[in-house]
């Protein structure tokens, strides 16, 4: 089996991406015969339109996914833009894609809602991210419920070509994580760039440290019998333990005596704790560009090996090719 997933470099990976999206694609590693993991920068492009932002972005995405454990002796890690495979399928989908399709698509709305401006790239996210999928003959994709849509689309477009030109393309599910929770942001919504309410994964302890700080909680005072399930800093501290150790730390909150500052000081020593390493590790990586590139390079010419294969099937089906 081969299991894919991509993550956008639309700004700086927070706490949300690593427990919604990194780490269950960590936990696959090493149990399927092949992960595939990369950094979607051309859909970044539909909501990122400064060239330096974007740079910057796309690699510090590299540098966060390899400094969690996206070895590439273990997966394959590369820049979407870097397989050109991936615009030629989506626009060859495209030709083939119901236009009510996509006008029912809910991403698109709520985007436009945002007032991200209503672009034709935006309208079309989801082929392109079709042609991401279907490139590498994936049958389960593994995503959260926001993207559960996107891989029905996915599914939709390779039954339609596979029914106008020949059965060509593996029809891939969707598999929600439903054991994936959904992450609380500062202000207690859910975690999301798009909010402010982010807890970045890297960068300076200082802005760690802030963020945690300024977690909204309730006004009791230090000595107050506390809520754990009503505490954000309780949830998202819980994230990083046992089960054991995250009822230990309830008990605390429900005794008194463990004020909401300490309350985020154990938190932040924890979340500290748990990064230790993949910030040790990251630290050596941003030294090194040079081979950090080359890693990029190295994934981007092994996934164009299976995604040209792919193509040669699909260039022959629509007639392009003898
Ligand atoms: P954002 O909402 O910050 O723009 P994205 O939409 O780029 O994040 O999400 C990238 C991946 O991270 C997706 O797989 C998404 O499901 C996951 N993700 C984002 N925020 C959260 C969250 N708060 N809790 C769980 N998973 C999340
Ligand atoms: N649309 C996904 C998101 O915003 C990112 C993505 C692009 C993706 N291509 C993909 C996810 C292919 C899974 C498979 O999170």
């Amino acid at each position: 089996m081969r299991v894919l997933s991509g993550i956008q470099p639309s700004g700086q990976i927070h706490l949300g991406n690593y427990f919604g999206s990194i780490k269950p694609n960590l936990d696959l590693l090493g149990k399927t015969d092949e992960s595939i993991y990369f950094i979607v920068d051309l859909h970044a492009l539909t909501t990122v339109q400064d060239p330096e932002i974007l740079r910057k972005n796309r690699q510090d995405a590299l540098l966060d996914l390899l400094a969690c454990g996206f070895d590439p002796a273990k997966a394959i890690v590369f820049y979407q833009s870097d397989v050109p495979e991936h615009t030629e399928l989506s626009w060859i989908l495209s030709t083939i894609a119901p236009m009510g399709l996509f006008e029912r698509a809910v991403s698109y709305k709520e985007k436009v809602q945002k007032g991200i401006s209503a672009s034709v790239g935006l309208f079309t996210y989801p082929v392109l991210m079709a042609a991401d999928i279907l490139l590498y003959g994936i049958d389960t994709v593994p995503v959260g419920k926001d993207q559960k849509q996107h891989v029905e689309i996915a599914r939709d477009l390779a039954i339609k070509f596979n029914s106008t030109f020949g059965n060509t393309f593996v029809v891939p599910e969707p598999k929600i994580r439903e054991d994936v929770a959904v992450v609380p942001g500062t202000d207690g919504q859910k975690m999301s760039k798009s909010y402010g309410n982010t807890i970045p994964l890297f960068g300076p302890e200082k802005a760690i440290s802030k963020a945690i700080m300024g977690i909204v909680t309730d006004s009791k005072d230090v000595a107050a019998p506390k809520d754990s399930e009503a505490c954000v800093v309780y949830h998202l501290h819980k994230l990083f333990l046992s089960p054991a150790e995250a009822e230990v730390l309830a008990e605390k909150y429900r005794a008194g005596g463990l004020g909401y500052g300490d309350a985020k000081k154990l938190f932040f020593a924890a979340y500290m704790e748990y990064f230790a390493s993949a910030r040790v590790r990251r630290a050596e990586l941003e030294k090194n560009p040079k081979a950090v590139a080359e890693i990029a390079a190295d994934g981007a010419k092994r996934a164009r090996v299976l995604a040209g294969e792919m193509m040669e099937k699909v260039r022959k089906a629509v007639g392009i090719r003898g």
